[in-house]
């Protein structure tokens, strides 16, 4: 197997929250990759403003994953040859870029209607069109976020071998796994039969995802042989996470932590800061804003940006 030069500990891509501010703060506390959210990659290519501001990686120290949600190959390559044009000119947007990601785990309806995302997962020409244009066109490493199957029927299936079979065959740097359908609900537990499973085929390094919520939970998904684990809510309003993991993976001790009205100020403090310099859409400024609040008052939970999509 090649090296993994990524470390264990990667932020997940998130819709409306993994903005630049964001995955800073979570690289600061230990965070080894981080993603952009989601990145339709028709809107980018045919240049729509909104869709390209996502894309910001702007500072270089941060280990930032772009991540597509694409379907056509021609999309595709267009989308690999911006991302190398960016590299080429340095432009700062693009071109501190470490990783490219696409998403075939999404479950929002509105992605599978269109037989995007997890409606690929089955298809398994289309998937090796697809993976053999990324690891042919990409200027940087790349790999998958994939779900198990669409819905019972397809993980009975198996249909997640045949992808590892094709990842494993092109050679993608990793593969991520949600072991669940994308049928299932968030809080679901996963199936770490076929995550075992898709361990024991893969000849490239397997991310584990889903339901990571501290040392232990962490611990688990490196021990069934992931090469790394990925975090998504456990993550926001708390970027500490990724520090409290490590410090666990070296030590095998829990902590708990207390943290003080001062660092969450602060880290709203440095997340602020970075969104006035670099810019950030209001979606992203609006949630981190009332996450932190309600963490500096003690709530610990779990908050979707639904609600400021909504109301913002
Ligand atoms: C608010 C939110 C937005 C998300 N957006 C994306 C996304 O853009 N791309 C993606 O692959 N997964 C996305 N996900 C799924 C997560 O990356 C992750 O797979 C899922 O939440 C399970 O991990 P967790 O149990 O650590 O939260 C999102 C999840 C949440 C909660």
């Amino acid at each position: 197997m090649k090296p993994f030069p990524f470390g264990r500990l990667w932020l997940s891509p998130m819709e409306s929250v993994s903005d630049l501010g964001f995955r800073s703060l979570c690289y600061q506390h230990g965070a080894s990759l981080t993603f952009t959210e989601m990145i339709r990659g028709s809107a980018l290519v045919q240049g729509n403003k909104a869709t390209v501001s996502l894309v910001d990686s702007y500072i270089p120290s941060i280990k930032t994953g772009i991540q597509f949600l694409v379907s056509k190959k021609e999309t595709l390559q267009k989308a690999l040859a911006m991302i190398d044009a960016g590299i080429q000119k340095k432009d700062g947007r693009f071109s501190n870029l470490s990783v490219i990601d696409l998403n075939f785990g999404c479950p929002s309806p509105e992605i599978i209607n269109i037989g995007q995302g997890p409606a690929l997962l089955k298809r398994t020409m289309k998937m090796k069109e697809l993976l053999t244009t990324l690891r042919n066109a990409s200027p940087l490493p790349c790999g998958i976020k994939i779900r198990l199957g669409l819905n019972e029927f397809e993980k009975q299936q198996k249909i997640y071998l045949r992808v590892i079979e094709i990842a494993n065959d092109v050679g993608l740097d990793y593969v991520t796994v949600h072991a669940k359908t994308a049928a299932d609900a968030s809080t679901m537990p996963l199936d770490e039969k076929a995550l075992q499973e898709i361990v024991a085929k893969a000849r490239i390094p397997i991310v584990g995802n889903g339901l990571i919520v501290d040392g232990p939970t962490a611990k688990r998904m490196l021990d069934f042989g992931c090469s790394a684990v990925m975090l998504a809510r456990a993550a926001v309003g708390n970027p500490w996470i990724f520090e409290k993991i490590d410090s666990y993976l070296k030590t095998g001790k829990l902590y708990t932590e207390k943290r003080t009205a001062t660092e969450y100020q602060e880290a709203w403090g440095t997340y602020a800061a970075i969104a006035k310099t670099y810019g950030t859409k209001k979606k992203f400024y609006d949630y981190h804003h009332w996450m932190f609040g309600l963490r500096m008052q003690g709530d610990k939970g779990y908050h979707s940006p639904s609600r400021i999509l909504e109301t913002g």
